[in-house]
């Protein structure tokens, strides 16, 4: 295991922001990450654990040792009639897994493609696209107890999934390390989700009725829809949806609607979801470029860095984002991006 000092971390978040960290290791075994835990004691810093680096707004250098996650894997730990069990590891890929996936006919993620970051990032956040959430085929995952370094077991209720929301962002943050995650995925009769508007119109191309309709061809559309909307990180600095959709009650949704009658709404169970996407183009934040950042062309709710811009200079943008949709619509924006000041 080699320790760098003063280690630019540009190359591991997706934001491309140059920061660095005061120490840095790469870990690619439970062991080494232990070694690595320990020598963060030794050092008097808490660890800061980095995977795919895509969701996160690194705003200032890191006083502490950064450890780079690279523990990769896939085991089958169970197949049954037309099911398979899973064990991934942490420090794989995401899209990369769901690739490898689609490649053996395992299906369940499809709509999940090309999200990016690690697969040990999608159960903190419960990631989740065109109707399917990690929580829809999720078993369980195994997290290292930071204080005693021992594996625990935490099934679906005990992570607490939520929307973009899981035990390991509220109660639990800072305690454990996603060490593995396993997931329930069909190797036949594929039940596919295609409800979506955006996809049933890409499939539409295909001309074919839709119970023939395969994950790939689901994943293939996913892919082309999220090219048309979401900057490619390696060429616009972004890490995805900056905001969470805010959830209003229904009444405050009614008086929104008769001063904004083309407001868009959905309604959930707590009352009815908002594009927040929608919110800042309507202030006319899209495609407005302030510094090096600002709200992107095609989707509002995504934050880039134009090149060279500074942690801060992205978050006073989302500040003022903020202020301004609260200003307007009474609505607090929450971040769904981890801001690290
Ligand atoms: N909209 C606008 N202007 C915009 C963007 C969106 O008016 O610039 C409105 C449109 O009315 C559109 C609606 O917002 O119909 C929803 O837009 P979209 O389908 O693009 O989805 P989203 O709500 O903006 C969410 C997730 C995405 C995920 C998509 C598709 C969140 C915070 N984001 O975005 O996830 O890919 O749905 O399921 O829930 C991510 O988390 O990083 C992410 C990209």
């Amino acid at each position: 295991m080699e320790v760098q000092h003063q280690h630019n971390l540009q190359p591991y978040n997706t934001f491309g922001l140059q920061v660095f960290a005061k120490h840095f290791v790469e870990v690619t075994q439970l062991e080494e990450l232990k070694e690595a835990l320990l020598l963060a004691k030794e050092l008097d810093t808490t660890p800061f654990f980095l995977g795919g680096g895509s969701n996160v707004l690194l705003c200032n250098d890191l006083n502490q040792l950064v450890i780079l996650n690279k523990i990769e894997g896939i085991d089958i730990v169970l197949e049954k009639e037309e099911e398979i069990h899973l064990k991934i590891l942490s420090g794989n890929n995401w899209h990369d897994t769901v690739i490898q996936c689609i490649n053996n006919n395992w299906g369940g993620i499809e709509n999940m493609s090309l999200i990016p970051g690690s697969v040990g990032a999608a159960p903190m956040q419960n990631i989740g696209a065109y109707g399917v959430e990690l929580k829809d085929v999720f078993i369980e995952l195994e997290a290292l107890n930071l204080h005693t370094l021992q594996l625990e077991t935490f099934d679906k209720k005990a992570c607490e999934f939520g929307y973009r929301e899981s035990v390991f962002k509220r109660a639990l943050k800072g305690k454990y390390f996603i060490y593995s995650v396993t997931l329930k995925l069909s190797t036949a009769n594929h039940q596919l989700h295609t409800s979506y508007g955006a996809i049933q119109d890409q499939l539409a191309m295909l001309n074919k009725t839709s119970q023939d309709y395969t994950i790939k061809e689901v994943s293939d559309a996913v892919i082309q829809i999220r090219k048309s909307k979401l900057p490619d990180p390696k060429e616009l600095g972004n890490s995805g949806s900056f905001f969470k959709n805010p959830v209003i009650t229904n009444n405050h949704f009614e008086a929104l609607s008769k001063q904004f009658p083309d407001i868009k709404g959905y309604p959930v169970e707590q009352g009815t979801k908002v594009p927040a996407g929608w919110l800042i183009e309507k202030r006319g934040w899209k495609g407005k470029k302030i510094g090096n950042t600002g709200s992107h062309a095609h989707q509002a709710l995504v934050l880039v860095n134009y090149g060279e811009a500074k942690g801060n200079e992205v978050y006073q943008l989302a500040q003022d984002i903020i202020a301004d949709i609260f200003n307007t619509f009474q609505i607090q924006l929450e971040p769904e991006v981890n801001i690290i000041s």
